[in-house]
């Protein structure tokens, strides 16, 4: 199946500010130099949170991890598990297509989806509430046919029984998860053969349903409010905080500028505000180019501009103060800090005056 980019994309795309601590948070799961690892978790949140995969979402995600564009989007165009149209407001519908459940009636689920659906697999209904699509199987085959909707399966299904659960999606329910046919979780059909003992005296559902019911997020957006933020790995470690890895260094002269010494790091959050050198426009030998900052792309790169910012001298002569001055102005607690910025600005100033 071609997977192209949709023709309609928004503008922008910004994390919540919830997803984005959550965000920067998986980046410190990786060593240094590694955060491009993060990226299928990063574009997964993206799309928790929207629903699909925009242009403007994998190339903010690409920027985070210090990536070129088109590595994020052979990642993202790779996956089927990534939507890269618009799904429905309400939920999208996947059934699986795959042997068992084709034996068991995944055609007739199919024939539902089209008759309340849509038509087409990824086309939106008319009220824009569903959409779905054929996927191949996801693991459920002894409970087959089964639909994957939101985060929940939804297993032995009927085609009458599942068009009265996209009745009830569409009327703002969230119809239980799991088997629908009475069966606790992948025993016989007929009723347990074996380990029967203590049957009697189980819970109601098994223990997956039982979570998906108690968390009621299957069809939710995920805004980052849900829990909060965890971050094991960084907060035990033998009662020391490991420090945060800085973003890849795609050039020689990041490596070159990692032997120099650090600038002092005291949180910029914490440092008073001093506004740095800023110029009404670019010196005589035009604009440096500061996309080859770690974590620059154009985008962010026309802000660095908008503000005064032209040169790598100017970002290599920033204090504390100063960096606390433009990450409060570009939104990226930490970044400027954490990318290293003023060691590469420092090498790439030195690299140009011995040019
Ligand atoms: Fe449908 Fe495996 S064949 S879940």
């Amino acid at each position: 199946m071609l997977r192209r980019l949709h023709p309609d994309q928004p503008e922008s795309f910004a994390f919540t500010p919830e997803n984005q601590a959550w965000a920067e948070a998986q980046m410190t799961k990786f060593p240094e130099g590694r955060q491009a690892s993060a990226i299928i978790p990063l574009l997964w949140r993206a799309q928790e949170q929207e629903g699909w995969l925009s242009k403007p979402a994998i190339e903010a995600v690409a920027d985070m991890l210090g990536m070129a564009h088109i590595r994020a989007l052979e990642v993202a165009t790779f996956y089927f598990m990534f939507q890269l149209q618009p799904v429905g407001e309400v939920a999208h519908i996947q059934i699986c297509g795959t042997t068992s459940c084709m034996i068991c009636g995944a055609e007739d689920l199919i024939a539902v989806c089209k008759e309340k659906i849509a038509p087409k697999a990824h086309q939106i209904s008319e009220d824009g509430k569903l959409s779905w699509e054929e996927v191949e199987c996801l693991g459920a085959c002894t409970n087959a046919p089964m639909a994957q909707i939101g985060k929940d399966f939804y297993e032995d299904l009927t085609a009458e029984g599942f068009a009265a659960m996209i009745d009830a999606f569409r009327a703002g329910d969230v119809p239980r998860p799991g088997p629908q046919n009475g069966r606790y979780a992948a025993e016989p059909l007929s009723g347990l053969t074996s380990l029967a003992e203590g049957a009697e005296g189980r819970a109601a559902s098994n223990g997956s349903v039982q979570l998906a019911t108690d968390l009621g997020d299957t069809i939710k957006r995920i805004d980052g409010t849900e829990v909060p933020l965890i971050t094991p790995w960084l907060d035990s470690g033998k009662g020391k905080t490991p420090k945060k890895p800085a973003k890849p260094a795609p050039e020689k002269a990041a490596k070159a500028a990692q032997k120099a010494p650090a600038v002092e790091t005291e949180s910029p959050a914490a440092a008073d505000e001093v506004q740095p050198e800023l110029l009404t426009s670019a010196g005589a030998g035009g604009a440096d180019d500061l996309k080859r900052l770690k974590g620059v792309g154009p985008k962010l790169e026309a802000l660095l501009n908008d503000m005064g910012i032209y040169h790598f001298e100017q970002i290599a002569k920033w204090g504390k103060g100063e960096v606390a001055w433009v990450d409060a102005r570009l939104k990226f607690k930490g970044r400027i800090e954490r990318d290293g910025w003023i060691d590469q600005a420092k090498a790439f100033a030195t690299e140009k005056g011995s040019a």
